[in-house]
């Protein structure tokens, strides 16, 4: 694919001191357009800044886009590394299919992310657990107000440095259950990563952040019983000798760190087991005194233990509001793997090469 590059002749300066989550962005994008006639075609990376649209553009009126989340670490030796990126483009098909959006060709969002990431190389922050972040999306254009797929799209990427998500850092989480509202149900776009699955959880986070919790647990729309998830990261239980996280049937995102969770445990010999878990049999077993860890998995998130959970004002506290053992590990072989400093037996690491 042709990129066609226009760089800015006004470079920001870079930030200093702690970089929060997706408060800044870097100085070129990427975008290319879609028509029923060309495909996807003009294809350019171009300084970063506002783009022009119609108010009528669909995306605005029915929500009909699509984003995804990966990251560009730096390793010590100064290389770029991507993780298992081929995961997140395979699910952002999946998005699209779902969403009606056009597909897009895997090679081509791999290099548009490889020579963006490149232009804007001085933006990957060198401190310890940060990284660049990388927000590709997809949104509808046609200025139409008919309920319909839309006939145009736009695609682009833009980059954010990152700290911890959390701005509690490593630190256990407080989370709320919640029982009253819903995120996703099956049949719907749990699995898909569209912003209209985040609008649909804000009521819960606003209520679960009014009581001092970071995020809400999900769970499923039929029962209110089932752990889902937690809008930011899928969820993993450490109970006894096994570690348990919801199985994926169709309302829960197919997370990158999930799936790299589950194959790194099952490599080291770990019983995992993905199905269906209750709230009442995670309560269970911290009554017990079985529940030895939770912990949530995210690109964003990457491995964050859960310290506390509240469900309806029964507090749950896990592993003494430490951080575990097992998520300790986890964190420390997850980015071991993705900046470079450990064997990367699995073959998940990328390099983007100049
Ligand atoms: C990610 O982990 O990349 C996500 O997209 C979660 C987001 C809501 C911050």
């Amino acid at each position: 694919m042709q990129i066609t590059k226009t760089l800015t002749t006004a470079p920001k300066a870079k930030p200093e001191g702690a970089l929060g989550f997706g408060k800044i962005f870097t100085d070129h994008m990427f975008i290319m357009d879609y028509s029923t006639e060309k495909g996807w075609h003009d294809a350019r990376i171009v300084p970063y800044g506002d783009i022009s649209l119609s108010p009528a553009s669909m995306v605005f009126h029915y929500g009909q886009e699509m984003f995804e989340g990966m990251k560009a670490y730096r390793a010590k030796d100064g290389r770029i590394l991507l993780f298992r990126p081929e995961k997140n483009i395979e699910r952002m098909n999946n998005t699209n299919r779902r969403m009606c959006i056009p597909e897009v060709n895997t090679e081509d969002v791999l290099q548009a992310i490889e020579e963006l990431v490149l232009v804007d190389s001085d933006w990957i922050p060198t401190q310890e657990g940060t990284s660049l972040y990388i927000r590709p999306f997809i949104i509808a254009t046609d200025p139409f107000l008919g309920v319909h797929p839309s006939h145009t799209y736009k695609f682009m990427i833009i980059l954010s440095p990152v700290g911890a998500y959390y701005a509690s850092g490593l630190a256990p989480v407080k989370i709320c259950v919640e029982d009253e509202y819903v995120r996703a149900v099956k049949g719907g776009t749990g699995f898909a990563k569209v912003g209209g699955n985040y609008a649909a959880s804000l009521k819960g986070q606003e209520k679960a952040e009014k009581m001092g919790y970071a995020q809400v647990l999900w769970l499923d729309g039929i029962e209110h019983r089932y752990i889902d998830e937690v809008g930011a990261m899928n969820v993993f239980f450490v109970i006894g000798d096994k570690i348990v996280t919801p199985k994926l049937e169709g309302n829960i995102l197919p997370g990158v760190t999930r799936d790299s969770v589950i194959n790194y445990l099952k490599a080291k010999g770990y019983n995992v087991e993905e199905r269906r878990i209750s709230i009442d049999e995670v309560y269970e077993a911290g009554q017990k005194g079985e529940l030895k860890e939770m912990f949530g998995t995210g690109t964003a998130a990457v491995i964050s233990p859960v310290g506390l959970l509240d469900w309806n004002g029964k507090k749950l506290i896990i592993n003494n509001n430490e951080i575990g053992e097992i998520s300790q590990m986890l964190y420390d072989e997850i980015t071991g793997i993705q900046f470079g400093n450990k064997k990367d037996e699995f073959g998940w690491s990328y390099e983007i090469k100049r």
